[in-house]
């Protein structure tokens, strides 16, 4: 147990990998662990796609925006929302789904998620590397096209997973303070703010992220630079489109996924 806890508190997200191979047997058991996950009223509405061929790769990388650890790492595991499978199994017996909305997709997007985080943890626990790619969300429409998923699943997260060649520094993280709240939550003023921020702001890492980036606020490199609102409001509108396609926001009140 201690093990796990020191597994968690010094783990670091690892973007180079080893052609080291990961073994069937190995990654068969970190997927067995991670689906003994919490999932809601067992109905493990989630599906995960493994990927180790190198065409099948060369599919994704621009999707994930020819992020090099896609052809790099051995194993990409994309993580979806599945309420295809179930669906079919109340349909055959008699059942009649209920999943064609957007809190289902809510449902199934959060057991994904939770599969995967722990398929992350027994991975780095074992002493393999991970890193999520965000970029699934952004792409998911040709992403189902590339992995061919059924009407009823969306791709969530994927993690991109093998034997580390490289061992960074951590990276900071703010202030427990700043993130835990006792029975309520207590809103920040301004000067907590700035204090809750002022380590993060301090780094050099930040400083230099400032400079480059030709920016007067650490703030502004988010705003302006890496989660621009242009940027958001653009692949929020290709979500909402592939949940619709995916039949997640059909019919509120009565009809099936598929
Ligand atoms: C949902 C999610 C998406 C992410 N997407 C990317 C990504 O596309 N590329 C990348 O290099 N890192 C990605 N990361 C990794 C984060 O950048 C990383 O976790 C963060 O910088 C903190 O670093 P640490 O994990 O080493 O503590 C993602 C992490 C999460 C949780």
């Amino acid at each position: 147990m201690n093990d796990l806890m020191e597994s968690l508190k010094s783990r670091k997200t690892i973007r180079k990998y080893s052609p080291e191979v990961v073994g069937e047997d190995l990654l068969d058991d970190i997927l067995k662990a991670a689906c003994r996950t919490s999932t809601t009223g067992n109905m493990q509405v989630y599906s995960i796609i493994v990927t180790r061929d190198d065409g099948k790769k060369k599919e994704l990388l621009p999707l994930h925006f020819n992020q090099a650890m896609v052809m790099e790492a051995p194993v990409l595991l994309t993580f979806c929302a599945d309420f295809n499978r179930f669906s079919k199994w109340c349909r055959l017996n008699k059942a009649q789904p209920g999943y064609d909305n957007f809190l289902s997709f809510m449902t199934a997007a959060i057991d994904a998620l939770l599969v995967a985080q722990t398929a992350c943890i027994a991975a780095e626990a074992l002493g393999l590397g991970i890193c999520y790619l965000g970029t699934t969300t952004y792409m998911a429409d040709r992403i189902i096209e590339v992995l061919r998923l059924p009407k009823g699943v969306v791709p969530v997260t994927t993690v991109t997973l093998g034997w580390p060649a490289e061992y960074p520094d951590q990276v900071d993280r703010l202030p427990q303070e700043a993130v835990v709240h006792k029975e309520v939550y207590s809103d920040y003023t301004d000067q907590e703010i700035e204090r809750l921020y002022s380590e993060k702001e301090r780094r050099d890492d930040s400083r230099q992220f400032v400079q480059e980036n030709n920016k007067t606020s650490l703030a502004q490199v988010f705003t302006d630079i890496r989660y621009k609102k242009e940027d958001n409001v653009y692949f929020s509108k290709m979500l909402l489109k592939v949940l619709e396609d995916q039949g997640f926001m059909n019919n509120v009140e009565q009809g099936s996924v598929t």
